[in-house]
């Protein structure tokens, strides 16, 4: 697959099948994700992946109760703009997709066949990011939907990391679970605010001499 279709097409690709990935093709996306750079090259990062059925059942569960919670307090005005917004409004249109989504995958969490954790050091945990985008690229050059989600982490990092058998986060911090699976949908081109509209020139507030009015990559 061409870089460019890879970079414009990885979204949050969260309704999979539930096939499994062969271990071979999840060893390639772990050895993309730990060539990506790392502060100082420390490379600190662990990765678990999960494909047991029953942690997975717990997952989805305590992965559906976080939501449920998000929507009431984090979420509330997009719930509240989803439920009485002019649905002709786009904005109120990509909420309503963004959430339908969102509600699939902590109803099906346990279906989808494997979850990867993702830890980083502390005061170095962003050095993660990089690795695992990388690896989200990777997916979608083998065919792989991804979604990055950190929800698990809000509310029940106490519970994951126990059922994980993971360490306190004081020596490695839990920074993301990414979900893994054979995509349902198509690829389609990310639609964001487009950069020169986010992009300064030299002074903070001088726009850039350059637009972009629809996205570069077709
Ligand atoms: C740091 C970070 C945390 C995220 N956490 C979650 C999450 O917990 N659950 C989820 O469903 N999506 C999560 N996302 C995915 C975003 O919702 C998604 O990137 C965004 O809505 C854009 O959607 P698109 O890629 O389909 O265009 C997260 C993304 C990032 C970068």
């Amino acid at each position: 697959m061409e870089l460019s279709q890879a970079l414009y097409t990885t979204r949050a690709m969260r309704r999979v099948k539930p096939d499994p990935i062969p271990d071979e093709i999840l060893a390639k996306l772990l050895d993309a994700a730990v060539r990506a750079p790392s502060g100082g090259n420390t490379q600190s990062w662990r990765f678990l992946l999960v494909s047991d059925p029953a942690k997975r059942i717990a997952l989805q569960k305590l992965y559906r109760e976080g939501l449920t919670d998000l929507n009431a307090t984090k979420y509330k005005a997009v719930m509240d703009l989803i439920k009485d917004g002019d649905p002709s409004d786009p904005e109120v249109i990509q909420a309503k997709k963004t959430n339908a989504s969102a509600e699939w995958l902590a109803d099906n969490l346990h279906l989808v066949p494997t979850l990867l954790f993702a830890w980083g050091k502390p005061n170095g945990e962003s050095s993660i990011y990089p690795a695992l985008w990388s690896l989200q690229l990777a997916a979608t050059a083998e065919g792989i939907g991804t979604s990055l989600t950190t929800l698990l982490f809000k509310n029940h990092t106490q519970q994951v990391l126990e059922l994980l058998g993971a360490p306190e986060p004081g020596v490695w911090v839990p920074m993301a679970m990414i979900t893994l699976g054979y995509p349902t949908g198509r690829w389609g081109v990310a639609q964001r605010q487009p950069p020169h509209e986010v992009t300064f020139q030299d002074t903070w507030g001088n726009p850039v001499p350059w637009r972009v009015e629809k996205p570069l990559w077709q």
